[in-house]
């Protein structure tokens, strides 16, 4: 049988792409496609046409071309570590992966200015390194950083554990460098903290998870490195103790508190359970911790009293039930470990079913007795992991399997337990997705809680900058 019009333009359209990006630029074997068609929790798998992976900003603009005039569907990728399938093609295979990870360079840094800018596909951590290297403080922080790319970080507008204090991803942003969905590119890359020429097109972009162009280099804002930073452990008697103890470590330490995490004892003992190398930091037993971080520019020993009259204080009010500072930044990474391998502790215990909300911080600990109880009156036995960035009010309210249920049927209720979880943050004032976006996983959540006029603008934005709808199709609003 003859191949259909439609395939012969593809085929045809691949091997234009093929030229433009050179040997190097391109993958089709299906083992080497593998990494890139599957989500890291297996949630999502795809396939796809092939993966192409340019080299320059030129490139990717040729490539996107090539594909408006063909038509064909371009998912874009950088460290493939998002957790709502942004980043997967359909299994339907008619798409190509843009994977951004070759376009690594540090254009320049701007020391003077507190600026960076990097391509892309810059690992988080590298970007973070070559920071310090200018003696500056690039601030975007999360579990994944060893993997995630800027570009991802951006296109999701990331959150991590310095939120509090720095902002999400699209606060440290100041210029943006895009390819448009017909290939032109938007030089957007200004180091400019003031520029009111209209409206801030660079916002666009910015957690557009790939739908809207695709980014291929960011001017970043950096900041000065902390002289002191402060870490504690410490125990509290639920979560109202810990909103409470947050309102006053930030007064009692002239605002410095950096990251406020809250850690449920089930998320703890997962994690002592499972990840080598880790102990209980404390002699109480709570059900409730939280990790806290704060830094400030001067050297020195005031930081360090502020925080221990702030636990004092905290004790004798009766929030705090035990609690430790780092004594070295050893012992501080050794605390933040046992926060930052949640995720990974949750894996060995079966099925887990996330909602990664937020609710105005002082209504945290309403969200979590209602949603807890509603849950566990659902489900008897399945097992609460609440954990996060409590200090930004957001939440990673994950529900684990009861002990010895079925995975596959556990999560066949995930759109059940939803709406139960999404119908309290909404009477809340709250978020169905704080910070790793909607991408597959939340489409549908995204519709049914937005209101009608907010899905109107996003769609009339998807199609005036997108009209063929050819980048990351099916996804936020696609
Ligand atoms: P990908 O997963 O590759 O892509 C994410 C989305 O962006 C996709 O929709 C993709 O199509 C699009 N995209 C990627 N690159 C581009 C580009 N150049 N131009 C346009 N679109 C693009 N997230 C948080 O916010 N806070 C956390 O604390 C956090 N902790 C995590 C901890 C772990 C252990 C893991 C595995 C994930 C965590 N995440 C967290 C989620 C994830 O790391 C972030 O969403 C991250 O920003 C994704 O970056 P990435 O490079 O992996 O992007
Ligand atoms: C985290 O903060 O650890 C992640 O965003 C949460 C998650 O993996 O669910
Ligand atoms: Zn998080």
């Amino acid at each position: 049988m003859l191949p259909s019009v439609q395939e012969t333009v593809a085929s045809e359209a691949l091997d234009r792409i093929r030229a433009i990006v050179g040997p190097r630029g391109w993958i089709s074997d299906a083992q080497d496609m593998a990494p890139y068609l599957v989500e890291e929790r297996g949630l999502y798998r795809g396939r796809a046409r092939m993966v192409v992976r340019p080299g320059s900003t030129q490139e990717v603009a040729e490539v996107v071309r090539v594909c408006a005039e063909a038509g064909l569907g371009l998912v874009p990728q950088s460290g493939n570590t998002g957790l709502v399938g942004g980043g997967i093609p359909h299994d339907h295979g008619e798409e190509i992966v843009l994977s951004l990870g070759r376009m690594n360079r540090v254009r320049a840094v701007d020391p003077l200015n507190y600026t960076i800018t990097v391509e892309a596909g810059c690992v988080l951590a590298a970007v973070q390194k070559a920071a310090a290297d200018a003696d500056r403080l690039f601030p975007l922080s999360l579990g994944a950083e060893g993997t995630c790319q800027i570009g991802g970080n951006l296109s999701t507008n990331a959150g991590g554990i310095a939120v509090l204090r720095y902002g999400m991803a699209r606060d440290l942003v100041l210029g943006l460098e895009v390819v448009l969905a017909d290939g032109r590119v938007w030089n957007g890359l200004r180091g400019l903290r003031k520029d009111n020429t209209g409206y801030d097109l660079k916002q666009l972009f910015l957690g557009a998870e790939g739908t809207l162009g695709i980014i291929t280099a960011a001017v970043l804002k950096l900041f000065p490195r902390p002289g002191a930073v402060e870490t504690g452990f410490v125990a509290v008697r639920n979560p109202a103790a810990a909103i409470e103890l947050l309102a006053r470590a930030r007064a009692g330490t002239g605002d410095a508190i950096t990251a406020f995490e809250l850690i449920s004892r089930t998320a703890l003992d997962m994690v002592l359970r499972h990840i080598p190398g880790t102990s209980d930091p404390l002699a109480t037993r709570s059900p409730w911790y939280v990790l806290i971080e704060a830094s400030s520019g001067a050297a020195g020993s005031a930081l360090r009293s502020a925080l221990e009259q702030v636990l004092a204080d905290g004790a004798e009010a009766g929030l705090v039930l035990d609690g430790t500072l780092a004594a070295s930044g050893e012992q501080a990474k050794g605390l933040w470990r046992l926060r930052e391998t949640i995720t990974e502790a949750q894996k060995p215990e079966g099925g887990s079913i996330k909602h990664d909300v937020s609710v105005p911080v002082s209504k945290v600990p309403e969200f979590i007795a209602r949603a807890s109880a509603s849950c566990e009156a659902a489900l008897p036995g399945i097992r609460i992991v609440a954990f996060g960035h409590a200090g930004d009010g957001n939440i990673h309210f994950n529900i684990s399997q009861p002990v010895g249920a079925d995975r596959a049927g556990y999560l066949a209720r995930w759109e059940e337990f939803n709406r139960i979880v999404h119908d309290i943050v909404a009477e809340l004032g709250g978020s169905i997705s704080a910070e790793h976006g909607i991408g597959r996983l939340k489409r549908e959540e995204l519709v049914h809680y937005k209101a009608p006029l907010e899905i109107e603008l996003m769609r009339a934005l998807k199609r005036t900058l997108d009209p063929k709808g050819i980048l990351n199709p099916g996804k936020v609003v696609g």
